[in-house]
């Protein structure tokens, strides 16, 4: 049997309606292109996360894996069937927790569980409530919870019916940085039990974290794809100098070994392949416009800046 669980293949999806010999003429008023070409395939087992700035088609990916979207062209198979025959594999958090308001936390783990034909024992919902810290709101209606409690209460419920596959859109997006954190052992802890993790984020240090493979996702195309390592050497981004001070980029930009340069904050970021040269070149032109250069730091690369390479965007959460 293969060991690829999903199978993604030049995937076209769109929005609206679909271009006609009359909506030609007027440009396909109110027609989005969510997807124009989407191939990726992940390994049992694997974490891979779909990053993208807003709009990209990340969650309209998801929604294709899902059988909520039916894709225009392409094909999606998990675990060798179509989506719509896999919907017991599957265990889904959409972006937006679309929670029964009017059940409790306990509830709508039995009701989530029963869509899916599984009838998990009150042990086992106790050991889901106990994973995600949700063991006081047991009792409590999903609606008066807090935003990161609803969001917890999302992830406990895509997991209430034991799926091989855990799709997880922005899983983190709304907790504090302590439960985040433990949101991304939980994660862990779904990779060691063999599951499969497919997960969008807008946050760069979650996807070098948690993911295996990554796709860089713009516009509705893959702009790369593999480890996170792969990405950034494989992009050729070079060490980053910060410092924190203000200078006019133009005359940054022409000092030796500078390739590009940008705010982040109150820092300016240069990126050189020559950072012997261009520190004392940034200092002397510094001293020149009566500045100084604070906190002066070397980096490697990261995913960020080949994200920004790539999309030439910052990432907007
Ligand atoms: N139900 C819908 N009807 C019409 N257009 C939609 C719908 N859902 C998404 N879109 C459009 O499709 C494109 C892709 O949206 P999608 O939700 O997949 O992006 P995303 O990568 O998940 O973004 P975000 O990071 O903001 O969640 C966007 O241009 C969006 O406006
Ligand atoms: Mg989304």
């Amino acid at each position: 049997m293969s060991d690829l669980i999903l199978e993604i293949d030049s995937v076209y999806a769109a929005y609206g309606r679909p271009r006609s010999l009359f909506t030609l003429g007027a440009g396909g008023a109110g027609r989005v292109e969510a997807l124009r070409g989407v191939s990726l395939s992940v390994a049992r087992g694997e974490i891979f996360g779909l990053l993208g700035p807003n709009g990209a088609g990340k969650s309209t990916l998801l929604a294709c894996v899902e059988g909520l979207h039916q894709p225009e062209a392409g094909m999606v198979r998990v675990a060798g069937l179509p989506p719509a025959q896999a919907k017991g594999r599957l265990g889904v958090q959409l972006q937006k927790a679309a929670l029964l308001d009017d059940l409790t936390v306990a509830e709508l783990i039995e009701v989530y569980a029963a869509l899916y034909n599984a009838f998990p024992s009150r042990a086992q919902i106790d050991d889901l409530l106990a994973r995600f810290g949700l063991v006081e709101q047991r009792n409590r209606l999903a609606r008066h919870l807090s935003g990161g409690q609803q969001q917890r209460v999302a992830l406990a419920v895509a997991l209430a019916a034991d799926p091989e596959i855990v799709l997880l859109d922005e899983p983190t997006g709304a907790l504090d940085p302590q439960a985040r954190r433990v949101v991304w052992d939980l994660i862990r802890g779904l990779h060691d039990e063999g599951r499969t993790v497919l997960l969008t984020t807008h946050a760069m240090e979650e996807a070098e974290a948690l993911c295996g493979r990554v796709a860089i996702i713009d516009q509705g195309r893959i702009m790369a794809c593999g480890t996170p390592a792969s990405i950034v050497a494989g992009l050729e981004v070079r060490p980053m100098l910060k410092a924190l001070t203000e200078l006019p980029l133009d005359q940054v930009r022409g000092l030796p070994g500078v390739h590009s340069v940008r705010y982040t904050g109150q820092h300016l970021e240069v990126e050189t392949s020559e950072p012997q040269a261009t520190l004392p070149a940034l200092q002397a032109l510094a001293a020149r416009l009566g500045r100084t250069l604070g906190e002066i730091s070397l980096r490697q690369p990261n995913l960020e800046d080949a994200f920004l390479r790539l999309t030439g965007r910052a990432l907007t959460a």
